[in-house]
């Protein structure tokens, strides 16, 4: 009793997954039930890494997840349309779905998991965040017993692969942006790495994992890596940090009971202690730190991204299927005739979450000023920031420029608006030339 896999795209996840497919040896046995039955591309032209008969391919995907012997649809071909709509058609055609494209999760979750549990359909996901570490499944269910109230990553490992090369030579973002292009690491435009917004993909599906309910991608405050220059990283080093590009999720603290709960669901640089667990992540390295009660902390590491780590998320994502469907054929359904569906794979919320504004955050600061190196301007920035209710943990002026002082403060928590508006008073200032840069603090 085979299942047929009909797979969307043979870039290079779609490759990973077919290598899998094609070399069973030593794996679960279940492997050898899956069976390659259509590839859809964009060119029939192009060489391919893997050696597969012709006439497995197709440029038309739509027969693929029309197809009535297709049991299991893998999207693989990344980007919003018609990667949606071929989801869609698949889900109204009765298949299982398994996806890598967090993109198209994040923005349309709502949509294709009310049309997946209307069909009584898997749409299986592990691969869209962190590539090969198993991060997905275990949020779903190996630690569901838990009441989950911070999950905090590294999730991109194009920019983390960017500020581990600035922090370890001293060198600029630009320069490292190209050789990440260069070794393939960032896309040819690689804005949706850079500027965080792969990153709020992520964290935004991890987020509606781990709270159980949906979030709404506008919502998610998204800071990328082009502002952090090679001072900063200098800065933070001397001060005991390195900079992350951070996806934190996490509950609010309740005051009251009648209070409603809110989440925390932003990406942005952050110094990071050097003791803290996600501080020696380096390179193209992924890491999600789950907090939950009464687990303590978990931290899942891993390959974030490539061939073969992708494909082994997206395999289990298969078999998981495969195994429901075995014990599905053996007869167990609904009332209705529909398949029953497993609670702890498929998608159990409805709801949106409510997100906290940005400005209602609570955490420690770190700002570099460049000032006139003239008397009393430590003293003007420091009346400021006490009439903002914003505290000081550090003041240190460590350089000066010709007629420029550089300094650089870290604040005790304080919430975020008053830091703001602490920061656009000290802009206005006649002795201060710039707000160089301003970063969260972990
Ligand atoms: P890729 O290398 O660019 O491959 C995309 C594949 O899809 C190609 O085979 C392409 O066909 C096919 N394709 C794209 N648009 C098509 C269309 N309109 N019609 C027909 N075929 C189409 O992409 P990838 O890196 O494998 O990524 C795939 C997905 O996995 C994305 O959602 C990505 O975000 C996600 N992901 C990737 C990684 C990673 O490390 N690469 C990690 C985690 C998640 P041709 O080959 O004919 O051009
Ligand atoms: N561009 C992504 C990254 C690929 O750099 O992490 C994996 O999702």
């Amino acid at each position: 009793m085979g299942f047929k896999i009909g797979l969307l795209g043979l870039g290079t996840v779609g490759t990973g997954t077919v290598k899998i497919l094609l070399d069973p040896a030593q794996r679960h046995p279940l492997v050898r039930d899956l069976e390659l039955y259509r590839v859809g591309v964009r060119s029939l032209d192009k060489p391919r890494a893997v050696s597969l008969p012709a006439d497995l391919f197709t440029t038309d995907l739509e027969s693929i997840v029309t197809d009535p012997a297709v049991d299991i649809v893998v999207e693989v071909m990344g980007g919003l349309e018609p990667a949606r709509s071929l989801i869609l058609k698949a889900i109204a055609h009765g298949k299982h779905v398994v996806t890598a494209n967090k993109a198209a999760i994040a923005r349309f979750g709502e949509e294709i998991f009310e049309a997946a549990s209307e069909a009584g359909g898997y749409v299986l996901l592990e691969a869209a965040v962190g590539g090969g570490i198993p991060v997905v499944e275990p949020l779903k269910q190996s630690l569901c017993s838990n009441r989950i109230h911070t999950v905090t990553g590294i999730i991109n490992g194009t920019t983390n692969y960017i500020l581990t090369r600035m922090q370890q030579e001293g060198a600029d973002f630009s320069e490292v942006l190209a050789d990440a292009q260069r070794l393939g690491y960032a896309e040819a435009d690689p804005t949706a790495d850079v500027d965080g917004l792969d990153a709020a993909d992520k964290i935004a599906i991890l987020a509606s994992l781990a709270f159980g309910g949906r979030i709404n991608l506008s919502e998610v405050h998204c800071e990328g890596i082009r502002q952090v220059s090679a001072a900063d990283i200098a800065y933070a080093e001397k001060l005991g940090f390195v900079i992350k590009l951070l996806a934190v999720a996490k509950r609010n603290p309740q005051l009251s009971a009648n209070e409603p709960e809110q989440l925390q669901v932003r990406v942005h640089p952050t110094l990071v202690p050097k003791a803290h667990p996600l501080a020696s992540v380096n390179d193209v390295y992924n890491a999600i730190l789950v907090e939950g009660d009464p687990v303590g902390q978990v931290m899942f590491f891993g390959p974030g991204a490539g061939s073969g780590p992708t494909a082994s998320a997206v395999v289990s994502d298969i078999l998981n299927i495969a195994a429901l469907l075995k014990v599905e054929r053996g007869g167990v359904r609904q009332a209705d005739g529909t398949p029953l569906l497993d609670p702890l794979l498929a998608c159990s919320h409805q709801h949106y979450c409510a997100i906290a504004p940005i400005e209602d955050l609570t955490t420690r600061f770190y700002a570099r000023f460049l000032t006139m190196d003239t008397p009393g301007v430590i003293g003007k920035l420091g009346t400021c920031f006490g009439e903002h209710r914003v505290s000081l943990e550090s003041v240190v002026q460590t350089d000066v420029r010709g007629s420029q002082a550089e300094i650089v403060v870290v604040t005790h928590d304080v919430r975020e608006g008053n830091f703001r508006q602490a920061l656009n008073e000290i802009r206005s200032m006649d002795s201060v030339s710039c707000v160089a840069s301003m970063l969260r603090v972990l």
